[in-house]
């Protein structure tokens, strides 16, 4: 496993592979990223998994500082997972280039989180923006739990022409049914029972045809969570709200335990 913190060295290193698999990441690895590594090591080629904790998609300085960071463990499991090479850039390496494309924001940005979280989706297309230009990679492996991140790169990449693929991959759950997140760990055990309740409750409703936003709320509420964000469904071919459910829809959901905000999708 070859590890670089500078663009050129990287540069240099990769330059003749033309197909490699790359999976972004901000550290903190758990099994849902682990799960995207495994699935990159079935591609053909080598890959490439870059660690970054990009202070450009946090709108909380607090949580930017909380948000958990555990490099050495994360080299190690990235080492037993046979990755090729790791890119851990700072700051300066990232931001202190003009990128050739500026990045296309689809108004679906606006919704879900993105009406929480003020510039959270400009930051994040900024960063796979410069990073797919370093990298320039075959594939990106993204997780469907933050599907309107995934949702937002694949338009950013299809507009703006970039050769990359948008590999899509299932969202990893807990035992107790949460969806793996780097968040997780800040958690107590009342909290975890508590999401763990929030997905077996959305994911019988989700058989549901017909639902009662109001009523899911407050039942989720009375779970013991405090504050929700947002709890919604998008039609997923024509990315409008309704509150009916069929195959062509999803459940969204943004949600506190304590001060750890956690996002899902079913
Ligand atoms: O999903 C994440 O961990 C981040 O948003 C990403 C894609 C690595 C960009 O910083």
């Amino acid at each position: 496993m070859k590890i670089f913190k500078n663009k050129h060295k990287l540069q240099k290193a990769i330059l003749n592979q033309k197909n490699l698999s790359f999976v972004p990441t901000m550290g903190g690895l758990h099994k849902g990223h682990i799960s995207l590594i495994k699935k990159s090591n079935k591609f053909k080629g080598k890959n490439i998994v870059s660690i970054f904790v990009n202070p450009k998609q946090f709108n909380n300085k607090k949580d930017y500082l909380n948000y958990p960071r555990s490099l050495n463990k994360d080299l190690s499991i990235l080492k037993n997972l046979k990755v090729d090479y790791v890119f851990i850039p700072n700051k300066k390496e990232i931001f202190s280039f003009k990128p050739k494309n500026n990045i296309y924001l689809d108004n679906f940005s606006k919704k879900l989180c993105g009406s929480f979280r003020k510039g959270h989706f400009e930051g994040v297309l900024n960063i796979i923006n410069r990073l797919l230009e370093i990298i320039n990679p075959k594939r990106i492996l993204l997780g469907a739990k933050d599907y309107q991140q995934l949702y937002l790169i694949k338009r950013h990449v299809t507009k703006k022409g970039i050769k990359t693929l948008v590999v899509k991959c299932n969202t990893i759950r807990e035992k107790n049914g949460m969806a793996c997140s780097t968040r997780n760990k800040l958690l107590n055990k009342k909290q975890a029972r508590i999401g763990s309740k929030i997905y077996v409750y959305l994911n019988r409703l989700k058989k549901r045809h017909v639902v009662n936003i109001n009523k899911m709320k407050e039942d989720i509420k009375n779970f013991g969570v405090k504050k929700i964000d947002y709890l919604e469904i998008y039609n997923l071919k024509t990315y409008k709200k309704t509150s009916l459910i069929n195959k062509n829809t999803k459940i969204f959901i943004a949600y506190y335990l304590g001060n750890v905000r956690l996002i899902d999708n079913f």
